[in-house]
């Protein structure tokens, strides 16, 4: 349950927690995002997520609301209010609210600044992972900067609703040349025939996962092969494993593609390791 939410620099019950009607975010999606990990009462990877936020900002010209020491008060605090030990923290910032223009505000708008916590439960979270899930590929109709998290994410909403449709637990968004560029809220990862790990090499197709990066740190301490490439989703079908990484979903071992069964449609072995390994390099932050 939500209790509290901080909009604009107050704690507002959830129920009456709310933005401007002319709020950029709302009109233009002109807004960014980020989502943490809450594990034990503890900020997982909070410099990284406060970095690429700050990444994001910068890569649309919104001001910066507060120093990353003042949004980790601010997150400790939602925290502490919403009683959340396991689950996550929803930050979003807009460029604020002005009457509806193309153009940006006048210089000196504050942007609209929100950040919520909620806790999820664990044993579902992890029974989602002994289980394993099935994805159906989209097309990628996103624009061509998806490497800035943006709140512009109708095609991810479609993408895993007709998903849903179709019986499968997610989307993974594949481009024009038939390679997968990333998950619709995660990044999209295969073990290949020889044992190595491939996924796709950052660029503007695709959000730098701050997972995805954890990850490559965990790859480097454990000695295991990593290979930054696009793959198609034949290739996908056909992998020894495939997973997908986010802040909600952690590790997350894929067990069919289209339909398709990968290897024995059984969660992979080197992906649920990666998963039990994941925290042992993540930073955490004592919240309380
Ligand atoms: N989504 N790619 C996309 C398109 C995403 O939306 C996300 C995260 C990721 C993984 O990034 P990270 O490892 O930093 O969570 C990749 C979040 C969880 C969401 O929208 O809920």
């Amino acid at each position: 349950m939500t209790r509290a939410v901080y909009v604009n620099g107050a704690y507002r019950p959830y129920a009456d927690a709310a933005v401007h009607v002319e709020d950029r975010g709302f009109q233009f999606a002109d807004a960014v995002y980020e989502v943490i990990e809450v594990k034990a009462r503890a900020l997982v990877d909070a410099t990284r997520h406060l970095d690429r936020l700050a990444t994001s900002l910068a890569a649309l010209s919104i001001p910066a609301p507060m120093s990353n020491a003042a949004w980790r008060l601010v997150i400790a605090e939602t925290v502490r209010r919403n009683r959340v030990a396991d689950g996550l923290v929803y930050l979003q910032v807009s460029r604020g609210a002005h009457p509806r223009d193309f153009l940006f505000p006048p210089a000196g708008t504050p942007p609209t600044v929100v950040c919520l916590a909620r806790s999820i439960p664990q044993a579902k979270r992890a029974a989602r992972a002994a289980r394993g899930i099935s994805v159906q590929t989209a097309p990628d109709i996103r624009w061509h900067r998806s490497n800035i998290k943006t709140v512009m994410l109708l095609p991810a909403s479609l993408a895993k609703e007709a998903a849903k449709a179709a019986g499968a637990d997610d989307a993974w968004f594949v481009d024009a040349d038939g390679h997968v560029t990333e998950g619709a809220s995660s990044n999209a990862w295969i073990v290949d025939r020889e044992g190595r790990l491939v996924t796709r090499a950052l660029g503007p197709a695709l959000l730098p996962g701050i997972t995805r990066r954890t990850l490559l740190d965990l790859l480097a301490r454990e000695g295991i092969a990593l290979v930054e490439r696009p793959f198609t989703v034949a290739e996908a079908q056909t992998a020894r494993e495939a997973f997908t990484t986010s802040a909600t979903s952690l590790v997350m071992p894929v067990v069919a593609i289209d339909g398709r069964s990968i290897a024995n449609g059984e969660p992979g072995t080197l992906t649920l390791r990666l998963r039990t390994l994941f925290h042992e390099v993540a930073e955490h932050t004592p919240l309380s």
